[in-house]
């Protein structure tokens, strides 16, 4: 296993000081799989003409905060001033809705593009960028995930960035929707954008 260096930490944290607090602010089995989703999203960038060593570090912090106190997340949307909307859900809407204030906060990233891709890697959203897409796929497929269709979400991820992430959306309402579980409304606008075939595609579908 190499060891883990970013070599652009865009912080005034070092690699091994931000490495330090990740850790310290998670169990091993979260670690273990923040480490797993930026060699994933390594991959896909490399793939993706983005930047490797960006997307790993982008990776490796997304959870950061997935395992902090509730009360810690409601402060920030108060005191940040955050919309109040977030209020009505739960830590893991939060973990990345609210979860890059405390990387910027604590590991002290200031990186527009790794702070939206992990705003934006619960839910999904209407716009995504290329770091976007990456940390959203690779928090998915990453090699310790074992869930039903997670071998064809590899397959069609790794052969197309966008099908990845409509197939991602796709799935994931249908396991709400089962659970009848609420969905964030931004995962169903993003479904619209990057997931839902155009009505035409539907009606011949239909047709056959
Ligand atoms: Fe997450």
């Amino acid at each position: 296993m190499t060891e883990l260096f970013f070599p652009k930490t865009y912080s005034s944290l070092t690699s091994a000081q931000l490495i330090a607090k990740e850790k310290a602010n998670m169990d091993t089995v979260r670690f273990e799989h923040c480490v797993r989703v930026s060699r994933t999203a390594r991959k896909l960038a490399e793939q993706n003409q983005f930047d490797p060593d960006k997307a790993a570090l982008a990776g490796f912090v997304h959870d950061y905060a997935k395992q902090m106190p509730e009360e810690a997340f409601r402060t920030a949307i108060v005191q940040e001033k955050m919309s109040s909307e977030l209020l009505k859900w739960n830590r893991s809407i939060w973990h990345g809705t609210v979860g890059w204030f405390f990387v910027q906060r604590d590991l002290k990233i200031n990186d527009a593009e790794i702070l939206t891709a992990i705003r934006r890697h619960t839910t999904g959203d209407v716009e995504m960028t290329t770091l976007d897409k990456i940390v959203f796929l690779a928090d998915y497929i990453e090699p310790g995930r074992d869930f039903e269709g997670v071998e064809q979400a590899r397959q069609i991820g790794y052969a197309d960035l966008n099908a990845g992430v409509g197939y991602e959306l796709a799935h994931t309402l249908a396991f709400l929707i089962k659970k009848r579980a609420k969905v964030y409304p931004k995962t169903l606008a993003a479904y619209n954008v990057w997931a839902a075939q155009s009505s035409s595609s539907v009606k011949k579908e239909g047709k056959q």
